[in-house]
């Protein structure tokens, strides 16, 4: 299973190296637009892009996760771990690396250790990952399948590095975050996490953010919040950080 995962690994190098070679082919052709080109630019010149192709991510994002974990401790091997809004699968490769550390093998074991990623999105294969591609998150029906994995154990981790989709309006952005956050909270977090588990929450720079932590402040012992340095600094994008759930 390992040496599938690095082979999966360097199919994905092969598949970002691809992508460098598109880059420079479209950074020359006028149909694309000004906004993909910039992104494009800037996606070049970034060092964890290129950390992540050649540690063999499948996005920069990686990072965050190993930078949230190095300073908060939140998955451990042995973990059972819920990653929402995971496509394309960088957190949970991270989360499957920690998770399976002292393992020989990696293989998910519903009830007992691993990874399930749910995001809308297709998600590639992953060892040690459950894939619940094409899920939405806000619906009973992914619920179901979750509580079905985790069988009648809860989950040590759950992370979420869900984003609803820019309107261009950052108060209705923030509101949508944070009413997903909340639905995520309570409908998933609440049900599903193991007494003195953790959560790590995307957020935006806001006044929602407060509130959001002030709901937490009743379940959780230890609330911060946490921009990596891999988060781009432009961004308002943070981290909320839930740890000891009561
Ligand atoms: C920033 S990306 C996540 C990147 C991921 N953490 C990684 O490292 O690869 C956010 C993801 O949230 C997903 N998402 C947004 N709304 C969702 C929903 N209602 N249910 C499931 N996934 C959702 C999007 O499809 C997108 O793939």
């Amino acid at each position: 299973m390992i040496v599938f995962d690095r082979l999966c690994r360097y199919v994905k190098c092969l598949d970002n190296f691809s992508s460098v070679l598109n880059l420079k082919t479209c950074s020359r052709c006028k149909s694309s637009s000004t906004s993909s080109h910039r992104w494009k630019i800037r996606q070049n010149k970034d060092e964890y892009v290129e950390l992540a192709r050649e540690q063999g991510f499948r996005c920069r994002s990686a990072f965050k996760l190993l930078e949230i974990n190095d300073k908060f401790r939140l998955i451990r091997p042995e973990n059972l771990v819920l990653d929402i809004g995971a496509a394309p699968g960088a957190w949970s490769q991270v989360a499957s690396d920690i998770v399976f550390r002292n393992s020989e093998e990696r293989i998910f074991q519903a009830g007992v250790r691993g990874v399930i990623a749910v995001d809308l999105l297709n998600i590639d294969l992953l060892s040690g990952v459950h894939i619940l591609s094409g899920c939405d998150i806000l619906s009973e029906s992914t619920h179901s399948k979750i509580s079905q994995l985790l069988i009648d154990k809860k989950c040590d981790v759950i992370l979420s590095d869900m984003a609803p989709n820019a309107s261009g309006i950052a108060s209705l952005d923030s509101e949508n975050l944070f009413n997903m956050n909340s639905t995520v909270y309570n409908k998933i977090a609440v049900k599903y996490l193991a007494k003195g588990g953790s959560l790590a929450f995307k957020f935006w720079q806001t006044p929602d953010l407060k509130d959001f932590s002030n709901l937490l402040k009743e379940k959780f012992k230890l609330i911060k919040t946490f921009k990596p340095k891999s988060s781009r600094k432009e961004s308002s994008e943070v981290y909320l950080i839930a740890k000891s759930f009561i």
